[in-house]
């Protein structure tokens, strides 16, 4: 396909800027046509949102309006790029889902970007970014694969048929698997995001300690269900406070975490063995867990591919990634772009 700014084949040369901005993290990358990561910059908002234990989203939207430029600059210097109207080629941005006023901040950022370099421009949708985070990452992985996306919004298991079509298999009927950490972290006074604390302590505690449930077990749908475990995690707490006596942080961390763990593998297998396909990506922050991490390794029956660390939460080279994947489907975008709060990926 030739390049209608450069008149170029795309390829290697072909330059996309990546622009995350839908939640917490400001994110920002430069992938070349060979999915070579030219730079990228991630500034993080954790400790802004920490006192207020949670993302509060006004708050958000203003810190990615103060990150943005500085932040652009220093990802154009790193990659040696002086004139991006001639370097860049493509524009992609993150339209949703995610929060209103942050999403707001990168696309009107992108199209200002777009319409000053004379660039193209395609909004790309947040859960199809964490897909192609595998893509970048593995050359190897082309569809039909499974992709499971465990993040703090999103718990879901998606079939991809071919680049740019999905089916959904299955999701959570309530609370995201990250959210569900977050929540069960607050409940034990620990910080947030409460995923890589619970995380971190669990491995030092006693995963047998606290008979915890693990969500819809036995159902023979491919879906999640994360609300009940922290009730009753909640109701553990309450038990032991009760009783005077000193919370065993590290252990409810374990138990916590093996019930999780033990919730996203049963589906998984069951939409393995539903869909014949066994292989298998998976994305979204809640990939970063240890526990989850060392479970998928242990599935012989399966072919995984997880990202590492830094591309399993949100960036921008996924973003970049899938976006230069849709241009090279022919999709674009306009100065129409606005976003979509709640953009699915797939029809429900
Ligand atoms: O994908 P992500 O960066 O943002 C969303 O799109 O939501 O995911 C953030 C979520 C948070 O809920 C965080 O607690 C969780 O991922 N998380 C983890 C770990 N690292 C991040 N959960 C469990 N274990 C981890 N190591
Ligand atoms: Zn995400």
């Amino acid at each position: 396909m030739e390049d209608p700014k450069v008149g170029i084949d795309m390829g290697r040369a072909f330059v996309t800027l990546g622009i995350e901005t839908s939640c917490d993290d400001t994110a920002l990358a430069l992938l070349d046509g060979s999915h070579r990561i030219l730079a990228e910059y991630i500034s993080s908002q954790i400790k802004d949102h920490e006192p207020f234990g949670g993302v509060v989203p006004e708050f958000a939207s203003r810190k990615h309006l103060e990150s943005f430029l500085p932040l652009l600059r220093a990802l154009l210097a790193r990659a040696g790029i002086n004139n991006p109207a001639r370097q860049i080629d493509l524009v992609a941005v993150t339209a949703g889902p995610g929060l209103m006023g942050s999403l707001l901040v990168g696309v009107m950022a992108a199209k200002g970007l777009s319409q000053a370099w004379e660039t193209p421009l395609i909004g790309v949708n947040h859960l199809e970014g964490h897909i192609f985070a595998n893509r970048v990452n593995f050359p190897e992985l082309v569809p039909p694969f499974l992709c499971m996306i465990v993040s703090g919004g999103h718990t879901e298991i998606i079939l991809v048929k071919a680049w740019g079509d999905y089916s959904l298999l299955g999701a959570t009927r309530d609370d995201a698997a990250g959210e569900a950490y977050d929540k069960a972290a607050k409940l034990m006074g620990l910080g947030y995001p409460g995923g890589p604390m619970v995380d971190k302590l669990s491995q030092e505690g006693d995963p047998s300690a606290f008979s915890l449930p693990i969500p819809l077990k036995n159902t023979t749908q491919v879906e999640f269900s994360f609300s009940g475990l922290k009730t009753a995690v909640l109701w553990e707490i309450r038990k032991i406070e009760e009783k005077g006596q000193k919370l065993p942080v590290k252990d409810l961390c374990s138990s916590f975490q093996k019930a999780v763990v033990n919730a996203l593998i049963t589906k998984l297998q069951l939409a393995v063995g539903q869909s014949g396909i066994n292989k298998v990506a998976v994305s979204g922050g809640v990939a970063a867990n240890s526990g989850l991490r060392k479970a998928l390794e242990e599935l012989k029956n399966l072919e995984v591919f997880i990202p590492p660390v830094s591309h399993c939460t949100d960036n921008g080279v996924m973003v970049a990634a899938a976006g230069y994947n849709c241009f090279k489907r022919g999709l674009r975008s306009d100065l129409s772009l606005s976003p979509d709060p709640s953009w699915e990926i797939t029809p429900r």
